[in-house]
């Protein structure tokens, strides 16, 4: 019986299919935290007002964050033998943050966050899935990006209740 070669994994031939698909998957991903990058940083300056002052400060905090992201998604593209996109590719999503009509509307942007942190929630824990016994290294990394994407989404959250609990929301 002939040996067969040891497996590498993501990187087998005979993975090439699943290895584009992964590509494909962060692609996606890549693009959606290059655009949150976009609206967090138009959020973070745009508000006005005394109340804005926190969120803002958390907002400025996030586009580091999410910037962090998406380097780490592109590298990943990269390892995988993929290309990071071009701004020719980009398609906007996020619809819902655009910038409110009064720059004092905190709750427009809270719920636009919360909005697009779902969004990434969604597709990190399909790439999650899909990365099942198929990358465990890109399941790693994606499973940490996870874990922030909740801490972002639960603090917009505890934004939210608090003027839901004064009524403004
Ligand atoms: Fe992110
Ligand atoms: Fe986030």
């Amino acid at each position: 019986m002939e040996a067969s070669a040891p497996s590498k994994g993501i990187f087998d031939s005979a993975n090439l299919e699943a290895r584009e698909h992964v590509v494909e998957l962060l692609r996606k991903a890549y693009w959606m935290e290059i655009e949150t990058v976009m609206s967090y940083i138009s959020a973070s300056v745009n508000l006005d007002g005394v109340r804005a002052l926190e969120v803002k400060e958390s907002l400025r905090e996030d586009v580091e964050e999410e910037l962090g992201h998406a380097r780490r998604f592109a590298e990943r593209i990269k390892e995988l033998y993929g290309v990071v996109p071009g701004s020719d590719d980009f398609a906007a999503e996020q619809s819902y943050l655009q910038p409110p009509e009064e720059q004092t509307d905190i709750v427009h942007v809270i719920r636009g966050v919360i909005k697009a942190e779902t969004g990434a929630i969604e597709h990190y824990t399909r790439v999650i899935e899909e990365t099942e016994g198929v990358d465990p290294v890109t399941q790693d990394m994606v499973i940490e990006i996870l874990h922030d994407e909740q801490g972002h989404r639960r603090l917009f959250e505890g934004f939210l209740r608090e003027y839901e609990v004064e009524g403004i929301a």
